[in-house]
């Protein structure tokens, strides 16, 4: 038996990379400023700034997408979706959305007035961007364990149901439109939320009357964790467990670009018919008629296709192992990430990686910088540059608890050898850490900062 799960696939098609030079990098990163979002996807070797839509389709999803039909109402590829998404969430309604920020968009219109509270363990970006953006405020409760960078438990995605129960009695249900769980947790490290914790996170908000929405887009490597690691669902297929997960739920915002293997698409399900109504009206007006929203006829097909073969136990030992196979190399070496890996990424953890580098001065998104500069690397910050805020009152800088580099692992496709590169690349920065400095804002957007902020070094 092989140590590691061997890829449940061979390679049918390949697409170059091409390493860069060092002195090519500097000049790069500089015109960039310091911002690896600004960097052409070219001049980077090893891709790890997201697993969202950057998953290689399937043979059998690429021939789905010349089934694509391609009219304006009815499709029979929204048909197999609608098929699909029953199968798999048993939620009653959905509506197709290019992506899973437009679901959250179209939700919160239909559901958050200014002034009111979104809990979750923990928003992503976009989820809180998208509160925000209604005038609401989104609130994380994670439970404490979820905050230990190093702390080894099973479920570190898990929200505080103590804290959620007092925070709807203080603030009263009327002010809190839904409440939601991210499965997994990604601004978190990746790590799952258990089964129990659905459930009893349902359980509470009914009993306030609140509707419940899971953040879906990785359903699937979260109902695989809850096989390996809750002796209760050892042997229970991993579609069964999904289909308990979602009927704890009222509803889910997806995106497709992470488990349903997909480069574009999302979905917004639901149970309740007016809110459906609701829905669709928003939809109309921001993505399209209820069949496509947003998609091509082709883009509903791959989106079907790829959520059965997101869902494949075969498929899913290997994810997750591949990425647990980065985290056990970066541990050999005495890297600090944050343990245990997480499902579709590992994330290093930079206040022990560059402990000389306080928070002001930026240290996630300067650890990015310089993976960039040591080998052509792309990672993402999930740290002070993404969730800083001023506190309204005391006008201070609120720094996040974790400061996180993520290297996402796109689905199905580096090989382990490229991982490897990864690993070395890591290793020789991390010996010289010492050496590394910090940078200062040139230009700082009010939301979603980190897409397009610039950066300097610090002298
Ligand atoms: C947990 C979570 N929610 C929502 C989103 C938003 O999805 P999209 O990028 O498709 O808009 C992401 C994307 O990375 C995510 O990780």
């Amino acid at each position: 038996m092989a140590k590691f799960p061997v890829e449940p696939f061979k390679i049918k098609v390949v697409e170059p990379i091409r390493p860069t030079t060092r002195a090519e990098r500097v000049e790069k990163l500089s015109q960039a400023g310091y911002n690896l979002f600004a960097i052409r996807a070219e001049d980077v070797y090893i891709d790890l700034l997201t697993d969202s839509g950057t998953s290689a389709m399937s043979d059998n999803q690429w021939a789905g997408i010349m089934l694509g039909d391609e009219a304006y109402a009815g499709c029979r590829n929204f048909f197999n979706l609608e098929e699909t998404i029953q199968a798999i969430t048993g939620f009653n309604y959905f509506v197709p959305t290019h992506q899973g920020r437009a679901a959250e968009n179209i939700l919160f219109a239909c559901t958050v007035s200014a002034g009111q509270s979104v809990p979750s363990n923990m928003h992503f970006d976009t989820t809180q961007a998208n509160v925000l953006a209604r005038g609401g405020h989104p609130v994380n409760m994670i439970a404490d364990v979820g905050l230990d960078p190093q702390i080894h438990k099973p479920f570190k995605g898990d929200l505080d149901v103590e804290k959620l129960e007092a925070f709807i009695q203080e603030t009263g249900p009327e002010n809190i439109p839904l409440g939601m769980l991210t499965v997994t947790n990604n601004s978190g490290g990746g790590q799952p939320v258990s089964m129990a914790n659905i459930r009893a996170t349902g359980e509470v908000l009914h009993r306030y009357g609140i509707p419940f929405f899971l953040d879906a887009c990785r359903y699937a490597e979260n109902a695989y964790f809850i096989k390996l690691r809750d002796p209760d669902y050892a042997n229970t297929p991993v579609l069964e467990i999904a289909r308990e997960m979602f009927s704890y739920a009222d509803g889910c915002t997806m995106s497709a670009k992470k488990d349903a293997l997909v480069n574009i698409g999302g979905f917004l399900a639901m149970n309740d018919e007016e809110l459906y109504q609701r829905v669709c009206q928003e939809l109309i007006v921001r993505e399209g008629f209820p069949t496509y929203g947003g998609l091509a006829g082709r883009d509903l097909e791959a989106m079907a296709r790829g959520l059965w073969e997101g869902l494949d136990e075969r498929y899913l030992a290997y994810r997750l192992a591949h990425t647990q196979y980065l985290a056990d190399r970066l541990l050999e070496e005495g890297i600090p990430i944050l343990e245990p890996a997480g499902g579709h990424a590992v994330y290093l953890d930079v206040k022990r990686f560059l402990p000389h580098i306080p928070q002001s001065e930026l240290p996630g998104q300067t650890l990015t910088c310089a993976l960039y500069l040591e080998g052509g690397i792309r990672g993402v910050e999930i740290g002070s540059v993404m969730f800083a805020y001023e506190d309204p009152e005391s006008g201070e800088t609120v720094y996040p608890d974790l400061e996180l580099v993520r290297l996402a692992i796109p689905r199905r496709v580096y090989t382990q050898a490229h991982l490897d590169y990864v690993v070395e690349v890591c290793r020789a920065l991390y010996e010289k850490r010492e050496e590394i400095r910090g940078l200062r804002y040139v230009f700082a957007p009010r939301l979603l900062r980190h897409f397009t902020a610039r950066f300097e070094p610090l002298p």
